[in-house]
């Protein structure tokens, strides 16, 4: 079964006690998107039992008045995948070049740039319920909630290229002498570097804002380089902070990015994208006639 903890602290006559609160953590509509999505692929196997399930709890889907529905025709099936994928205003390429997961996924930045050079999204996460509503409005997928949890974890598929991350970072503990993969436990960080880890995804994209350089006076960063070149083995070049604004977007928005490649692939040399030579302003990108129901606003977190 599917939960979610919550741990309280209560007084009950004077003692204190540890309360562990479970309830049913809901992902059946992030499996049936995500099963849409894949459907046709290899990857759609991670998906089927929770998307069937859900469908068959959910009897509005097919339209039935049948309270009990035991099992779903390929035709019925079909009916719905033809809705689903009429209604994707960002859909993913055709005949995708490579695969992607999406983690820290927020409205996102991420999928619609790799998307646009041939990307094909097979897994996303991102518990926060306003910007999944945005990712749904635009993409047509439900991303997955809370990535630490195993849970979640195990709906990622084995095979997918490269895991792009934009993850909230705080302090390692101990960032002591090596500051290695261990010591990141309990750290957002640590559940991107597992996650590295059993999957061996060929190439990892990591963005942060601009304060990572600094954090903890360099000891995080330095921290979270070690653990991709040491522990996972990965080629990471220096890290570098770009700003949005030098690439043709209307934003002053600095960010770090960090980029790591399996030692396998044999790749030893990368160059950041170099300005280009375009300035925009917000006028020159403001749609004439915006759609109002195509995207919900959501605040950032950074
Ligand atoms: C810096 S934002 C990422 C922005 C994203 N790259 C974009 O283009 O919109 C980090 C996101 O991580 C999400 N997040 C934080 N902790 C999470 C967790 N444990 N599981 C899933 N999402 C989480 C936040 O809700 C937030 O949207």
């Amino acid at each position: 079964m599917k939960v979610k903890e919550q741990i309280l602290i209560e007084e009950v006559g004077g003692k204190t006690f540890q309360v562990r609160m479970v309830e049913p953590m809901e992902c059946g509509r992030a499996a049936l998107t995500h099963y849409f999505h894949n459907y046709g692929s290899d990857t759609v196997e991670y998906y089927e039992d929770e998307a069937i399930r859900y469908i068959k709890n959910n009897p509005e889907y097919l339209a039935f008045n049948e309270e009990n529905i035991s099992s779903i025709t390929e035709e019925q099936l079909q009916y719905l995948l033809f809705n689903f994928k009429k209604n994707i205003p960002l859909s993913s390429p055709e005949n995708p070049h490579f695969k992607f997961i999406d983690l820290f996924a927020g409205i996102d930045g991420f999928r619609i740039a790799m998307q646009n050079i041939g990307g094909k999204c097979i897994f996303s996460s991102e518990w926060d319920k306003q910007a999944q509503k945005t990712y749904e409005a635009n993409f047509g997928e439900v991303p997955f909630g809370d990535i630490t949890k195993e849970e979640t974890k195990k709906f990622i598929p084995d095979g997918f290229d490269i895991l792009c991350a934009g993850f909230p970072y705080q302090a390692f503990s101990i960032a002591g002498k090596r500051g290695g993969f261990e010591y990141t436990r309990g750290t957002l960080f640590f559940d991107v570097a597992e996650i590295v880890k059993r999957k061996q995804p060929k190439a990892v994209l990591l963005e942060n804002v601009k304060g990572l350089v600094s954090h903890d006076r360099g000891k995080t960063l330095k921290t979270i380089l070690n653990v991709l070149r040491n522990d996972l083995n990965y080629f990471v070049p220096d890290p570098k902070v770009l700003n949005a604004r030098n690439f043709g977007v209307p934003q002053n928005r600095e960010r770090i990015f960090i980029v790591a490649f399996r030692k396998d692939l044999g790749i030893s040399n990368f160059n950041y994208p170099e300005p280009i030579d375009k300035k925009v302003v917000f006028k020159d990108v403001k749609e004439k006639n915006p759609v109002s129901v195509k995207y919900y606003t959501y605040q950032m977190c950074t």
